[in-house]
């Protein structure tokens, strides 16, 4: 299956673990849908790792949980479908997934074949206990085949942490996404570490296959299965701001059933969802600034239509100016052009003078802005 522009939708991993059941889907299916979710682009409920038995069936088939899922996989589907959502599922590359479920490994053709039969539309694909004989891009080459050949669409999102450069064979499969960062944690430290981890990748992101920078922390306030210290709502802002600016899919991770305004609002802001689904994808690319310090990070990004994303973030705790030439961008004062350049976040609207933008961040924060190329 081809996916344009990057995935978006809800993943249960990061608040529910193992903690899965039929129950907890219906009524996530329920919230996504009462709080405009799928309007604003979040198409796909992921069930991840923990849904099945210990052990394959006589026919070697994959078996749901039937204490969790007590009306099998094919209902849940049904479901989700009915609240126009797509339904999204978990396996593994190796002989058991990570949390020590079977795998799909020399099972992939008659698994894809399964998860078509019960109604899947997205299949997340891990990488633990995989044979250490056999390349991880012979593997993910061969379940996007079985994926692509199972006669349903499924999205094939491939989770090898970057492990065994990844990058460099990806796009041979069939993935749509690939796990381009370790596993993220609920903790400003977290969002610290993958947006370094991502920085040599910007590259290799791009239409129809996109670095997948983990499934986001907002919302989640330390509560649940990555929960640890938590992080501030200024915080997730930064967080589902710079995902969003560098294109990464958007998988909610938080209870959606119990989201607060906050929580909402980031999630729901419309213009930086415009910037990561534009439909260019184009790679973002880090400006250097002018006396920007390792904790001040500006990245770029060319629109579709001309436009430009820009995003200027703070990292630190302490109050930080963010200053660039528009030299970086391409415009410069010899150009007879400048930006006029409109903020997502407070709608705040700026024209650039001498080819300098110069703003000051209080500690955590990010300006994020959609800019028009206009005359001097
Ligand atoms: C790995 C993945 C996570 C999650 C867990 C499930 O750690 O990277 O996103 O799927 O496995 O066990």
């Amino acid at each position: 299956m081809v996916k344009l522009t990057p995935p978006m939708g809800w993943n249960s991993w990061n608040t529910f673990g193992e903690n899965i059941n039929e129950k907890l889907i219906f009524e996530t299916a329920d919230a996504m849908v009462e709080a405009g979710l799928p309007r604003m682009g979040y198409e796909y409920l992921v069930i991840d790792d923990c849904w099945s038995l210990r052990e394959r069936d006589e026919n070697e088939r994959l078996v749901p949980d039937p204490g969790k899922f007590p009306n099998g996989m094919k209902a849940v589907a049904d479901y989700v479908h009915s609240k126009g959502l797509k339904f999204g599922m978990y396996s593994c590359a190796g002989n058991l997934t990570c949390a020590g479920y079977p795998g799909s490994f020399e099972h992939e053709f008659i698994d894809a074949e399964t998860f078509a039969q019960w109604g899947v539309d997205f299949l997340k694909y891990d990488y633990c206990y995989h044979s250490p004989i056999i390349h991880g891009q012979y593997l993910y080459r061969r379940m996007g085949l079985a994926l692509e050949n199972c006669g349903r669409d499924i999205l094939f999102s491939a989770c090898s942490w970057g492990a065994d450069q990844t990058h460099e064979w990806i796009k041979t499969s069939a993935a749509s996404m690939w796990r381009s960062t370790g596993d993220i944690f609920d903790t400003w430290e977290s969002v610290k570490d993958l947006v370094k981890q991502q920085e040599k990748l910007h590259p290799y992101n791009g239409v129809g296959c996109f670095n997948d920078m983990d499934m986001l922390i907002v919302g989640m306030y330390g509560n649940g299965n990555v929960g640890l210290k938590g992080c501030s709502d200024v915080q997730y802002k930064t967080h589902f701001s710079i995902w969003s600016l560098l294109g990464s899919p958007l998988m909610i991770g938080c209870d959606v059933r119990s989201m607060t305004e906050e929580t909402k609002k980031i999630l729901g802001n419309e213009e930086l969802i415009r910037i990561n689904q534009d439909s260019a994808c184009r790679q973002a690319y880090k400006l250097q600034g002018i006396w920007a310090g390792d904790d001040m990070l500006i990245y770029a990004r060319q629109l579709e239509n001309g436009d430009l994303a820009i995003g200027l973030f703070n990292m630190s705790e302490e109050k930080a100016v963010a200053r660039f030439n528009l030299d970086e961008v391409g415009l410069g004062f010899s150009t007879g052009k400048t930006l006029e350049m409109k903020e997502v976040w407070s709608g705040e609207s700026i024209k650039v003078k001498n080819a300098t933008v110069s703003r000051e961040l209080a500690p955590f924060d990010c300006e994020v802005f959609r800019a028009k190329v206009v005359d001097l």
